[in-house]
């Protein structure tokens, strides 16, 4: 098999699950209790929680809060930060992962302005567009602007792998003293250092980052404060109560360390294997007849490759890839089961021949020059049949 669907989910890491094993059945104590053994746990709790911390260059007073992965956590970052703040105005891009954008459908409706910064055709945020909105020049039916406004825009597109400007959208974001929230499911080898990058809120999940399914963190900068999702024992700073999933929680911490050591190890050498890998396949795939690429050609992951090919679905592709043991994906995972234009090809403006027959094809630190050169060949192959049925 060859897997190129790792902006969907990643195998966990061997070390990963070595770290995790010894607290599903040996230290499983819960790590309230106050006896030895859920010493023992919790420890190992704090021990993950201050990891995370190393890694963002979180201050002591900055909260790292554990929770079930990216969907969680981007709830409580959206609907936390907004049930805190009466006539918040809430801000997202077009093309954010659905977690953030029904979460702000849903906040919508219960009559939150919300407003949403177009992107250009390679999938990066307008920010001559967001000054506007900010200064009231695009007014909106419930836009007002006496009220505190709350922006969440994501770092990494999990369709087309497009890398948002983080550090200038803060600067903007700062200048008028907005909270700040970055969707960085997909950016787990990007610079992860939130004084550098200034943002406010940071959501991160571990089945991106070859860690635990199950498992997630939302960063969040001292004096943010936040309406917890759902009441209980008062763990996680009282924002997410319910016993802690400890091997998940340490599990997510190694992966992070791991894959962070990583990038940084292959981009010191400078040549990171997976954007070599990367190149290659885009630069071949565009040799079809037709093809066109999805996403910026240089602020982009290293593990995403969206390619369009005009005259064929691109669901069609992915089950005859599939067939040959060839894994990738026809949008996000997420959506795969609707067969509508992806949000994200809509808001780039990619046209409706070349949108509807893309391909997601996202690499992982197991993927070899071999398999690159397989799939290359397979779709070379695919397109061809399809274009002529
Ligand atoms: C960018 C982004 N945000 C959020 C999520 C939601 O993560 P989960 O479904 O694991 O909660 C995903 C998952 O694909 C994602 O890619």
């Amino acid at each position: 098999m060859i897997y190129l669907d790792h902006a969907a989910g990643t195998p966990v890491r061997k070390e990963v699950l070595q770290t995790m094993r010894p607290y599903f059945a040996k230290e499983f104590a819960n790590p309230s209790s106050i006896h030895e053994t859920g010493q023992k746990a919790r420890k190992a709790v704090e021990e993950a929680r201050e990891i995370v911390r190393k890694i963002l260059h979180a201050d002591t007073d900055d909260k790292i809060i554990f929770t079930s992965g990216g969907t969680e956590s981007i709830n409580l970052a959206l609907q936390g930060v907004a049930h805190r703040i009466s006539n918040c105005r809430i801000i997202t891009s077009t093309i954010e992962h659905e977690a953030v954008l029904e979460t702000v459908r849903k906040l919508e409706k219960e009559n939150f302005p919300v407003e949403y910064v177009p992107v250009d055709e390679k999938g990066i945020v307008n920010l001559a567009a967001l000054e506007k909105i900010l200064t009231g020049k695009i007014l909106t039916s419930k836009n007002n602007l006496n009220s505190s406004i709350f922006i969440s825009i994501m770092y990494v597109n999990n369709e087309v792998g497009t890398i948002q400007p983080i550090k200038e959208i803060a600067q903007i974001t700062k200048r008028h003293k907005i909270i700040f929230h970055t969707d960085a499911c997909q950016a787990g080898y990007e610079e992860l250092n939130v004084q550098k990058l200034g943002v406010d809120l940071l959501t991160l999940n571990g089945s991106k980052i070859n860690g635990p399914k199950g498992a997630g963190i939302l960063y969040a900068r001292k004096g943010i404060a936040l309406e917890p999702l759902f009441y209980g024992g008062g763990q996680e700073y009282g924002l997410r109560s319910g016993t802690e999933n400890v091997p998940a929680v340490i599990g997510f911490a190694k992966a992070l360390e791991l894959m962070q050591k990583e990038g940084e190890k292959e981009n010191e050498k400078g040549k990171f294997k997976l954007k070599k890998l990367r190149d290659l396949l885009t630069k071949e795939l565009l040799k079809i007849p037709e093809s066109k690429l999805n996403g910026h050609p240089s602020e982009l992951a290293a593990h995403i490759v969206s390619v369009s090919f005009a005259g064929i679905e691109g669901e069609q592709l992915v089950r005859h890839l599939s067939e040959q043991g060839i894994y990738c994906s026809s949008g996000s995972a997420c959506t795969s089961k609707k067969i509508a234009v992806s949000h994200v090809l809509q808001a780039m403006h990619v046209p409706e021949k070349f949108a509807r027959g893309t391909v997601r094809f996202s690499l992982g630190k197991e993927n070899t020059l071999q398999d690159i050169k397989k799939v290359v060949e397979a779709v070379k192959e695919v397109v061809e049949v399809l274009r002529k049925v």
